[in-house]
């Protein structure tokens, strides 16, 4: 069954201007947070993405009230009447979101219980969720997998404990935050995840009650509270939106307004997108992001965590680096598996080879292992229209932005995907002067 089907007319600029809401990898979390409280929570600037709709229909399966008024951005959370769901239903609900695990806490804290349904989640890696379980364990849930999930209790309830992480995880990091600010005692979580989405998810937790602090090496300490209460909340903006549409805006010639968008979440992209040779204003209101003419220039980027250039932004990135002169190196060293979209962007005349190498930058993890995750792209080539499968949320945006940037038509299968992560992006790129015709 195609999972939607959008033509594309490409070869034409990108122009005019956009909103973009709350971030896509902070507003679920801040929902999940509210069940925490035991007064209602209002969060604003909320995005209507699939992924907030999977994790409302999570929580009101858990019986907390919602209210959400998509024109508004606002969302209502009353917590009050928490109560156990039914596996089956749970399972039904979770789809394609990694964020169910991010309950286990809440409920233990609320229920004694969990039950979390096999993950989803993009086919960017593996996405093992080893250290979250690793996690509960040390702060005393019981974790017993079975068929469909995971069942977790906390007979004696949850208490504070010291946590080192192997590696800097965003959701890990979010486990250990959502865990700690209700377990008897202190936590202290080393190696610990600092995106700006992870700030603003201790600015919620703040303000129901925490008591949460961050060292300069990455360490978080946490006092355990005896209660929280509500929240209301201001969700920062999406960067990886905005930097999405920013490339867009080079890749296709073109000039964007994105209203909303933050500078300070986005200071290492923004250093690249000049070094790329893309022109940016920051204004009160948003970012404006235009290609000023002349050759666009290669140069070498290596992903990293925060503050380095986030994974999310490669994709995007190199179809405009398919337009750059000479050879750019991309170095993904956050997942292992995360240049399948290029084959898409070959079949549209891009020169992209893929090393198992660590190219470019210091040795990573996956440098001894069978990973592709280092890309060589020769440019500038010019693109023409195919027809492409969308891969996974991000690589299917660049797929999208491929099209828009190649000579003629193509049609893109698969792109309901991108609803998950890109709010009204269809009623966007008319907004944006772009030729599309959804077909399914
Ligand atoms: C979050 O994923 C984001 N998703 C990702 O955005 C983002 O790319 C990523 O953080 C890194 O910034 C959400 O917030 C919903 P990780 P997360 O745990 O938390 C390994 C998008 O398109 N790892 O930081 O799942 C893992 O394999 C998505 O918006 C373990 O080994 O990412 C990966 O190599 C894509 N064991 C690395 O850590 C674990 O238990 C980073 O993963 C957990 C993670």
């Amino acid at each position: 069954m195609v999972d939607g089907l959008l033509q594309v007319e490409g070869g034409r600029p990108l122009t005019g201007e956009i909103t973009v809401r709350g971030a896509k990898n902070l507003v679920p979390k801040a929902m999940v947070a509210a069940l925490l409280g035991t007064t209602a929570s209002v969060l604003r600037n909320v995005p209507g993405i699939r992924d907030v709709e999977v994790v409302s229909g999570l929580l009101r399966l858990h019986g907390v009230a919602i209210e959400y008024d998509e024109q508004e951005g606002v969302l209502g959370l009353d917590p009050s009447r928490v109560e156990s769901a039914h596996v089956a239903d749970i399972d039904a609900h979770a789809g394609s979101s990694r964020i169910p695990i991010l309950f286990c806490g809440p409920l233990l804290h609320r229920l004694g219980e969990a039950f979390i349904p096999d993950l989803g989640g993009c086919r960017i890696g593996d996405r093992p969720i080893d250290f979250h379980l690793d996690i509960l364990r040390t702060f005393g849930a019981t974790v017993d997998k079975q068929s469909q999930g995971i069942r977790l209790t906390a007979p004696s309830g949850l208490h504070g404990a010291v946590i080192e992480l192997p590696y800097p995880s965003v959701g890990a990091t979010e486990q250990t935050l959502l865990t700690a600010v209700r377990a008897r005692g202190l936590t202290e979580l080393r190696g610990a995840a600092v995106e700006p989405e992870i700030m603003d998810l201790v600015d919620v937790l703040q303000k129901m009650g925490a008591i949460i602090s961050v060292d300069t090496d990455r360490t978080i300490h946490i006092e355990g509270v005896d209660e929280l209460v509500g929240y209301h909340h201001v969700a920062l903006p999406d960067r990886i939106e905005t930097a999405s549409w920013a490339s867009a805006a080079l890749a296709t010639g073109g000039n964007v307004l994105v209203r909303g968008a933050h500078q300070s979440d986005m200071t290492t992209f923004l250093n690249v997108f000049r070094k790329v040779g893309g022109a940016f204003d920051v204004r009160e209101d948003g970012i404006r992001f235009w290609h000023p003419g002349g050759d666009l220039k290669s140069l070498v980027v290596e992903t990293n965590v925060h503050p380095g250039f986030m994974t999310d932004w490669q994709q995007p990135l190199v179809v405009a680096l398919t337009q750059a002169q000479g050879l750019s190196i991309v170095h993904e060293t956050v997942y292992e598996n995360r240049f399948g979209f290029t084959h898409a962007l070959c079949q549209m005349g891009a020169q992209i080879q893929v090393y198992r190498e660590c190219l470019g930058g210091a040795s990573c993890r996956f440098g001894q292992r069978n990973f592709y995750h280092s890309a060589v792209i020769s440019g500038p080539t010019p693109l023409h229209g195919a027809d492409i499968e969308v891969p996974d949320l991000r690589g299917g945006f660049s797929h999208l932005i491929a099209a828009l940037a190649a000579e003629g038509t193509s049609r893109v299968e698969g792109i309901n995907l991108i609803d998950r992560g890109y709010e009204s992006f269809m009623s966007k790129l008319k907004a944006l002067d772009a030729d599309v015709t959804r077909l399914a």
